[in-house]
């Protein structure tokens, strides 16, 4: 990166970072079961609730117990169901145009992170209905309060329950972006772990890697603070301590529920202090092919950790002793490595590998600059990057450079 483009860099992202004390960050309440639901409703003087899911969950009947609850207390609900993996702009407007027909005045978004940003974006377009998606890109152009939203996550997972962020797919042009507010913090989040127990093996490996990502762009960024230290910190260990264990048997509810618990810490640390190129270019390849977000992370994550070279050596160091890898006396260096190491190993385990088959030659240029426009300057990364070096980290994914192929 030219050096000009450096400076503008550092210093947006120092701005933000001293104003980070005075803005209105917030975290939702905690609910710990769905049986709380109605009374939350009811306490909120809401009537009419929309919920926004996707035809996977509705079919294995995970709603079911929110629907008798609700229909119990004689809450009338409407469920929008057709939400995709990366959401769309449409689904948006589906759902949306059903909340009105409905007069609701109330969200839950029930799933994974597909379908709590599709709750986040119609609340905000609830609000802005003169704005469309794409003008409230980027950060704090939503400004106004969201109707009641209860985020209840049934992956572990995105965060998305605790953080500020809703990332949608324009349905046109497959470019995927984020829209960053503080009024798209969801009101409540309900970390019920019964809802996860169905998630199937890969499906948990990858949204634990998700999770995983978040807690370590977070902490090796330039722009954390002592607590959202602590937070990425506690989410790496729980997920070192229960991944792989979730991922050979999914029924435990304890394990489950700290999967949980360790994908909101690492969301709360990365809605305050960032995400970073691993997740730029994660969200150019969901939007463009569909690729899963968990996935393309825990992919991309090693390759982008090993990029930033020495400048992320300690911190990597004391993330490898917190997740129990290596020994409080290990050079930092070697620590830093098996860190590395550690992640690839756990993504051959999963079955995960280590490219990514779908990306075409072509196309490296135009997501490689979408990247760019997502992280830079927003992102406190360690090592500025732009477009023609992230370029780089799509070659290095091309499956005809890799032996292996995932699951
Ligand atoms: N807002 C944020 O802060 C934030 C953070 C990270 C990622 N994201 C976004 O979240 C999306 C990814 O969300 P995700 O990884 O949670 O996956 P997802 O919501 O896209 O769901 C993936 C699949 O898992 C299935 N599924 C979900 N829960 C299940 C369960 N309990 N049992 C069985 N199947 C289940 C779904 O039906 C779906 O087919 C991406 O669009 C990503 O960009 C948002
Ligand atoms: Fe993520």
């Amino acid at each position: 990166m030219n050096p000009i483009k450096k400076i503008y860099c550092r210093t947006f992202q120092t701005g933000l970072k001293l104003a980070l004390p005075f803005l209105p960050y917030r975290k939702p309440k905690i609910l710990g079961s769905l049986k709380n639901i109605p009374e939350t409703i009811r306490k909120h003087k809401c009537s009419r609730v929309l919920i926004i899911t996707d035809e996977g969950i509705l079919s294995l009947g995970l709603i079911r117990r929110l629907e008798n609850r609700l229909a119990a207390e004689g809450i009338p609900y409407f469920i929008y169901s057709k939400t995709v993996a990366n959401p769309t702009t449409s689904n948006v407007a589906e759902a949306l145009e059903l909340y009105h027909t409905n007069h609701c005045d109330a969200l839950i978004g029930f799933g994974g992170g597909s379908s709590i940003d599709c709750a986040k974006a119609v609340g905000a377009r609830v609000v802005k209905p003169k704005q469309s998606l794409a003008k409230m890109k980027g950060i704090l152009k939503v400004h106004k309060r969201l109707p009641l939203l209860i985020a209840i996550p049934t992956t572990a997972g995105t965060g998305s329950e605790t953080t500020l962020a809703s990332v949608i797919t324009d349905s046109v042009t497959r470019y995927k972006y984020a829209i960053n507010d503080f009024p798209l913090i969801p009101r409540y989040a309900v970390l019920d772990p019964k809802v996860t127990l169905s998630l199937p093996p890969f499906l948990t490996a990858t949204t634990g890697m998700d999770a995983l990502t978040h807690a370590v762009e977070a902490y090796i960024g330039n722009s954390t603070t002592y607590a959202t230290r602590k937070e990425a910190l506690l989410a790496v260990k729980l997920i070192f301590e229960n991944l792989e264990s979730v991922y050979h048997d999914g029924s435990d509810l304890d394990k489950r529920r700290n999967m949980l618990h360790a994908s909101f810490y690492a969301g709360c640390a990365f809605t305050k202090s960032y995400v970073g190129y691993v997740h730029a270019i994660a969200h150019s390849l969901g939007g463009e092919y569909n690729v899963p977000h968990g996935l393309a992370n825990a992919v991309i994550l090693p390759y982008i950790l090993e990029a930033y070279g020495s400048s992320v050596h300690k911190k990597l160091y004391l993330l490898a002793v917190e997740a129990g890898i290596v020994s409080p006396e290990t050079p930092c260096d070697q620590a830093a490595s098996e860190f590395i190491r550690t992640i690839r190993a756990m993504n051959a385990h999963f079955g995960i590998g280590n490219s990514i088959p779908e990306i075409r030659k072509e196309d490296i240029p135009k997501l490689a600059h979408y990247a760019d426009k997502e992280a830079n300057p927003l992102y406190p990364v360690p090592v500025l990057m732009d477009a023609k070096e992230l370029a780089k980290f799509y070659d290095m994914l091309l499956e005809e450079h890799h032996g292996s192929r995932r699951n």
